[in-house]
């Protein structure tokens, strides 16, 4: 280009420069403009047309069915396909959720294209109606928030609970205001998880107070409320101090039912979620253990208690570190076994298999959500 307008001018090297940088910032100022006008159109999505669903009805059943929803996060395609192919195998509603982690791991706007293609993928493997809900986990703000409504998700947390109580609900109810614009349903948290983890950690733990559930969820508006009795985030939830022995194994505190059965007469119906309820198997922990790995004193909820919790008002369960373990214990169980391997589709693959596998269970066994898809 630079060379042609000399040539057919035969202009000076002053010319020759002005003309580069006017036609540099003519293409800057056009694609500029094309990156927004592409941003906008993204951003403008609303989750209906892409095949999700909010969770208002699937909670509504959930409630008065006695089972909860699997809520599972995903960060990378083998947790989506394992999801997806665990919801439609066992004909479960499901909700995948996003944490800001996984929003900077692997980038926002590809997560929100994996849940689109995910609904694709469960009609494909021949679940016609899949009930699919995106769902923004721990929003630590009402930016985030509207992000992620804007970008299609069909639930978002905003998790105010580390906030003053006033604070939490002028945030909570800042966003339940836009999201129900949308129909976009909100989950809000009262009361604080203990827990030692990533981005969400909290050093202690202040279990939700009965007494305030009910001005909390009307001055809010939310559609679901977190609350804290006892579980917690990651794979160590509880010290060895904190457990009793009982017959070779740790067993840990049981969760405040108390608490739980308090709330539900102040809320009757109202929509419970539980954070960090992951189990822990002691099996994936061990395989972890044995082929190079070095995981100590890791405890989780015990599934009879995820199991008594589905059963009342709690109507989505927090799962997020079994994954974790299933994936991992598997890619080192194979990678072991095949020290030659080194395409990553090798081991990959069991590990969505022993993904697939933990989802299942948990669907079936622990939750009871399988076969309540609202139509199939
Ligand atoms: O509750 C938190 C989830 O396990 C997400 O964790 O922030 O490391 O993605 P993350
Ligand atoms: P776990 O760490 O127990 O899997 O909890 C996950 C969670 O609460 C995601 O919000
Ligand atoms: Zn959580």
């Amino acid at each position: 280009m630079q060379i042609n307008i000399k040539k057919r001018h035969g202009g000076s090297k002053f010319f020759t420069l002005h003309s580069s940088l006017f036609t540099f910032f003519r293409i800057f100022a056009v694609e500029n403009f094309k990156y927004h006008i592409y941003k906008f159109k993204i951003v403008m999505v609303n989750y209906k047309d892409l095949g999700l669903v909010n969770t208002r009805e699937m909670f509504k059943r959930a409630v008065a069915g006695g089972y909860a929803i699997p809520a599972f996060n995903f960060n990378t395609m083998e947790q989506m396909q394992a999801i997806v192919m665990a919801a439609v195998e066992t004909k479960s509603p499901v909700i995948m959720q996003v944490s800001k982690g996984a929003r900077n791991y692997a980038n926002a706007t590809i997560l929100r294209y994996m849940a689109e293609g995910a609904v694709a993928y469960a009609k494909e493997l021949g679940c016609e109606h899949p009930e699919i809900v995106l769902h923004l986990d721990h929003g630590d703000s009402f930016e985030l928030c509207k992000d992620c409504i804007d970008m299609g998700f069909s639930s978002v947390m905003i998790d105010g609970s580390h906030l003053p109580y006033e604070e939490n609900i002028a945030l909570a109810k800042k966003v339940v205001d836009y999201a129900h614009q949308f129909d976009v349903t909100v989950e809000a948290e009262l009361g604080v998880l203990a827990g030692v983890e990533d981005e969400v950690s909290a050093a202690e733990s202040h279990y939700t107070k009965p007494e305030e559930v009910i001005d909390f969820s009307t001055r809010t508006g939310c559609d679901s409320l977190a609350i804290s009795i006892g579980t917690s985030h990651g794979a160590h939830k509880f010290t060895p101090e904190q457990c009793t022995l009982v017959n070779g194994v740790l067993v840990p505190p049981p969760l405040a039912f108390d608490i739980l059965h308090e709330i539900e007469k102040k809320l009757p119906g109202f929509p419970i979620v539980l954070h960090g309820s992951s189990s822990v198997p002691m099996d994936e922990v061990n395989t972890i253990n044995q082929f190079g790995g070095h995981l100590e004193a890791a405890i989780g909820i015990p599934e009879e208690q995820l199991r008594e919790a589905s059963k009342s008002a709690v109507c989505k369960i927090n799962i997020d570190s079994d994954s974790r373990l299933a994936m991992t214990a598997a890619i080192r169980k194979h990678l072991a076994e095949h020290p030659g391997d080194f395409d990553p589709r090798q081991y990959l693959k069991p590990a969505r298999e022993n993904m697939k596998k933990m989802y299942i269970h948990k669907i079936v066994n622990v939750l009871g959500s399988d076969g309540k898809l609202g139509q199939c």
